[in-house]
């Protein structure tokens, strides 16, 4: 009889989620013996017992569309016990010998708490913001990391012509992955992450000195978890999620506002959002989510459970699930430092 494994995606879609399950499909096939169970809507499928089958057809033309054929959710099936039996329940219910999850640290953490109630999951390692521990890279970043950058040189072009500061928010919600290698790759002026407090006197000196050197525009790069010092972040709104994430946003619109109070330059603001997520994977993220939905599907067949599928250095290996759950990966100091190599003029 054939092993039925379930397959999921949860939290935030990402560029390449879709390459992950083709490819977890389609090695499923190469090794044989195996039924393919989607479950919809991350883990909210498996409360509700909502399955579609993932067979060779289903995964056909998938591979380079944008979101999930799946379907997300930030469903949190541990936020009562109740729930958390019915899921478990609904697993032999479902006759489920495994699950892959994919998804970032919310989706990850269910898994492991699932493995530690005896279920058998593997993970794959997702989110833009490549702030998960245990791997060095995630799928969906490289492709955040491209739009962003797009975006950069578009406003340069404008920025110039209108002797404008121009300050673009990108996605990050605890830690600058995107900024600072958006900023970096767009050659922004000044680039502002979650991990560093603003000093928004700093920030207007460099805009400042760029213009008594006769640059008269400037670009800063600042991610949606930045803080200004001694402040909290700047909410989009006070609802949370089922994991107690707030929704950030306009933290861009603040320093504008501070930028053009104490310089008074023209300054506006772009928020890039969704657009971040949306659309089609970029080829290294194809690539990538391909090679972690293989690694995924060669874990189960060989019976390793409880583990993360993740890149170090370019090969992939196994790392135990828990590592996901010791914090957020941040950016890299001195990576960060030497972004500043950059700044002002
Ligand atoms: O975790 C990825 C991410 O893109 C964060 O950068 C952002 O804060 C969050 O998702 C927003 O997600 P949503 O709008 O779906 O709630």
């Amino acid at each position: 009889m054939s092993k039925r494994i379930g397959v999921l995606t949860g939290g935030g879609d990402c560029p390449g989620l879709n390459a992950v399950i083709r490819a977890v499909v389609r090695r499923a096939i190469m090794h044989g013996g195996y039924e393919l169970v989607g479950i919809k809507h991350g883990w909210r499928g498996l409360l509700d017992c909502d399955t579609m089958p993932l067979e060779r057809e289903d995964v056909r033309g998938i591979l380079h569309r944008g979101g999930t054929i799946l379907g997300t959710s930030r469903t949190n099936i541990f936020k009562s016990e109740e729930t958390a039996q019915k899921a478990v329940e609904n697993i032999s219910k479902l006759k489920l010998d495994a699950i892959v999850a994919i998804g970032g640290e919310d989706t990850l953490g269910i898994a492991k708490k699932l493995t530690d109630r005896k279920i058998n999951v593997v993970g794959c390692p997702k989110t833009i913001d490549n702030d998960l521990k245990g791997t060095d890279l995630t799928f969906g970043f490289d492709t955040a990391v491209s739009i962003a950058t797009e975006a950069v040189d578009r406003l340069h072009t404008t920025a110039e012509s209108h002797n404008r500061v121009l300050v673009c928010e990108v996605m990050g919600r605890h830690a600058g992955w995107i900024a600072a290698y958006a900023g970096l790759a767009g050659g922004a002026d000044c680039i502002l992450i979650p991990e560093k407090p603003i000093d928004v006197e700093e920030v207007c000196e460099m805009v400042q000195q760029r213009h008594r050197k006769g640059v008269d525009f400037s670009i800063i790069v600042v991610a949606e978890g930045a803080k200004i010092k001694g402040e909290d972040e700047v909410l989009a709104s006070q609802r949370t999620d089922d994991f107690g994430h707030v929704q950030l946003g306009g933290i861009g619109h603040v320093l504008a506002n501070m930028v053009n109070e104490r310089t008074g330059f023209d300054t506006r603001v772009t928020v890039l959002g969704h657009v971040q997520r949306g659309g089609t994977p970029t080829a290294f993220d194809r690539v990538l989510g391909t090679r972690y939905g293989v690694a995924a599907m060669d874990a189960v067949h060989n019976g390793h459970f409880g583990v993360l599928v993740a890149l170090r250095g370019n090969e992939i290996v196994e790392v135990p699930l828990a590592k996901v759950a010791e914090g957020i990966r941040t950016l890299d100091e001195e990576f960060y430092k030497m972004t500043k190599t950059f700044w002002g003029y």
